[in-house]
């Protein structure tokens, strides 16, 4: 059984936080808010995964209300997540994930992105893919409010 899963989310940027994507430190004058790291990008796979798994979404497997979550590292979240779909007998076939900013350029970082979300998952790099884009200065990602993430994964009952 081959099942697909979209995940998507949004965060702010925010002063005096350390911007994080794909678990890769990207250097740039605002990080993102969250009662996480705030790793848009991961969260998005997350939910894509669980999506797929009809396993539910992060929100209910890892509640922002849980103080154990506070500055959580979200690829030690990804990594339960994975695990949890071993358990229920799913291994992933693929994914794709992107990232909607229109600062910072992102390209540079994609291949550490790749490496450690393939690491996390337990997949060699070319089950993985990670890409950008802007808005074309539109809407709130357009006007540097925020980092939207958008990722879809196919799963495959084992
Ligand atoms: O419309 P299209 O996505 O082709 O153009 P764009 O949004 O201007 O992005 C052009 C290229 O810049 C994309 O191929 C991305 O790889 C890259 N990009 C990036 O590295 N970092 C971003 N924050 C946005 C785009
Ligand atoms: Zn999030």
């Amino acid at each position: 059984m081959i099942r697909v899963g979209q995940g998507f989310d949004v965060h702010a940027f925010a002063p005096g936080r350390t911007l994080k994507l794909c678990g890769v430190i990207i250097p740039y004058e605002l990080g993102l808010l969250g009662h996480s790291d705030a790793d848009v990008a991961t969260h998005a796979l997350m939910d894509a995964l669980l999506g797929a798994a009809a396993l539910g979404d992060i929100g209910k497997l890892f509640p922002d209300t849980d103080q154990k979550y506070e500055g959580a590292d979200s690829t030690t979240l990804l990594k339960e997540v994975v695990a949890l779909l071993h358990e229920n007998n799913y291994k992933i076939v693929n994914f794709d994930i992107t990232i909607i900013a229109q600062e910072p350029k992102i390209s540079p970082y994609v291949g550490s992105m790749r490496a450690i979300m393939a690491s996390c998952c337990g997949l060699s790099l070319d089950r993985v893919s990670v890409k950008a884009t802007t808005t074309e200065r539109l809407g709130f990602t357009g006007r540097k409010e925020g980092i939207a993430a958008l990722a879809c994964a196919l799963i495959e009952k084992i």
